[in-house]
């Protein structure tokens, strides 16, 4: 019935998420408000390291990227389920740290870390750090030995595959800000001079293709293509990478139509492919790490709004203006995403109409979406937006002095705060 299946309708008409009604929700906690179901994010978690012990053996390990969404809470979730954690910065890192995460398995990301997160990751023993650029290699050597620590590291490999054309256009990607390219020779040359170093151990090679991205023919060509590239490394240095960390990416469904890949057959057919490429090349298996964000924790999202105001411009469109928008969901005017909305206190109800959902930001482009279906709604109504799991809470900002919303976090039925709607105070708490 809805894009998450988490989602339902209760006896009074009024949306339910994880068995709790969403207009009680939006009643007692405000709005706007993001709400967290930790029970699906547990689910999501387990369907990944379920498919990699399924169909892997176990010899891998799931690295939420935590660039979707974090927290203190989230970290612990993840980390009592055992998983890692995929972090990209100093922020990142430091909430995993505060939240008692194992540091040993983090893996540590960014195309430009800075001196200072190169310090911190080392220093508070992150399991390993993927190393984007030569002269990042060249300041963490020199960081390494300052600390008298030997890191271990992966590569960030441009595979050269373009998974949003869902064809492979194999130097396509050779335009990236991200990691070594592969057909330059880059790569190899880095992997060369790691394979030498005495300062940091190379452990593992990484590759990240993009995101909500529906086909499993592009991971399975990632795979490919670094297998290729593990074999090359030792026929020709003798050297064993061990690791091949293959990123995130995996589509979800944000609107009805959409149909990604289910990521049980994705871990089916990567294994496969890493399997028999290793038995041609007569290569040990690598452990394989895999990066989640999107398909972890946008499922489990939705974002509560009060309507403002209704506005009909005839012969023209209907704006609905609610109480959030760019601020907690910068995904429309960034990339024009699309998502499901429902009149959470009229669930039952057919959406009748298409309307605009504005938010309340300065910015004409401050819109939730166009030509949405949904229920005739009014001023005081409750409107839900569907799988805002990620990427809205982690990108938003307090553009127009507005407040960042709470978090609220489901479990067995219950509720709690998982992060707290901001102050006043907190708008000016660093303002001199
Ligand atoms: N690993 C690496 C190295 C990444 O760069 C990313 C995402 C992930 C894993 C997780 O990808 P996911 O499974 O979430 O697709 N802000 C954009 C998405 C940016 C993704 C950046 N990297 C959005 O809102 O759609």
């Amino acid at each position: 019935m809805f894009v998450s299946e988490n989602l339902s309708v209760n006896g009074e008409g009024h949306l339910t998420a994880g068995g709790i009604d969403t207009v009680e929700l939006a009643k007692e906690y405000g709005t706007p408000l993001y709400v967290m179901d930790e029970d699906m994010i547990r689910k999501n978690l387990r369907r990944f390291h379920e498919s990699m012990q399924k169909y892997y053996g176990g010899r891998g390990l799931v690295h939420y990227a935590s660039k979707a969404f974090s927290c203190l809470e989230m970290c612990r979730i993840v980390a009592s389920e055992g998983d890692g954690l995929d972090a990209v910065s100093i922020g990142e890192l430091y909430t995993a740290l505060k939240a008692g995460f194992p540091m040993e398995k983090v893996g540590f990301h960014g195309n430009n870390k800075t001196d200072e997160e190169l310090a911190f990751a080392v220093e508070n023993g992150v399991g390993h750090i993927i190393v984007d650029n030569i002269s990042e290699l060249h300041r963490l050597e020199k960081i390494a030995a300052e600390h008298n620590a030997v890191p271990h590291i992966m590569f960030r490999i441009k595979p050269g595959i373009d998974a949003h054309t869902h064809q492979f256009i194999m130097t396509g990607q050779i335009d990236s800000k991200f990691g070594f390219a592969l057909e330059t020779g880059e790569a190899f040359e880095a992997v060369k001079e790691a394979a030498a170093s005495k300062n940091v151990k190379l452990v593992g090679l990484h590759c990240h293709i993009g995101s909500q991205i529906f086909d499993i023919e592009p991971f399975e060509e990632a795979a490919r293509v670094m297998i290729r590239f593990i074999a090359k490394i030792r026929d020709e240095l003798g050297y064993t990478v061990q690791g091949l960390n293959l990123g995130g990416g995996f589509g979800i469904k944000y609107l009805e139509s959409h149909d990604p890949a289910p990521f049980e057959n994705y871990m089916e057919r990567v294994s496969q492919v890493v399997k028999s490429e290793c038995a041609e090349l007569g290569l040990e298996q690598p452990f394989i790490y895999i990066e989640p964000g999107r398909s972890i924790a946008a499922p489990a999202g939705i974002t509560l709004y009060k309507v403002g105001a209704r506005k009909e411009i005839p012969g023209v469109r209907t704006y609905i203006s609610v109480d959030g928008g760019m601020c907690d969901n910068p995904r429309y005017i960034l990339y024009q995403s699309e998502y499901e909305a429902v009149v959470a206190n009229k669930a039952a109800e057919e959406r009748s109409e298409r309307v605009t959902i504005a938010g309340k930001c300065c910015e004409s482009g401050d819109l939730i979406g166009e030509n949405m279906p949904l229920q005739h709604a009014e001023s005081g109504d409750i409107i839900a937006v569907l799988a805002t799991g990620a990427y809205n809470y982690s990108m938003s900002s307090n553009y127009n002095r507005l407040q960042k919303p709470a978090v609220v976090m489901l479990k067995d039925g219950k509720a709690r705060v998982a992060v707290k709607r901001e102050t006043l105070d907190d708008i000016i708490r660093n303002d001199v």
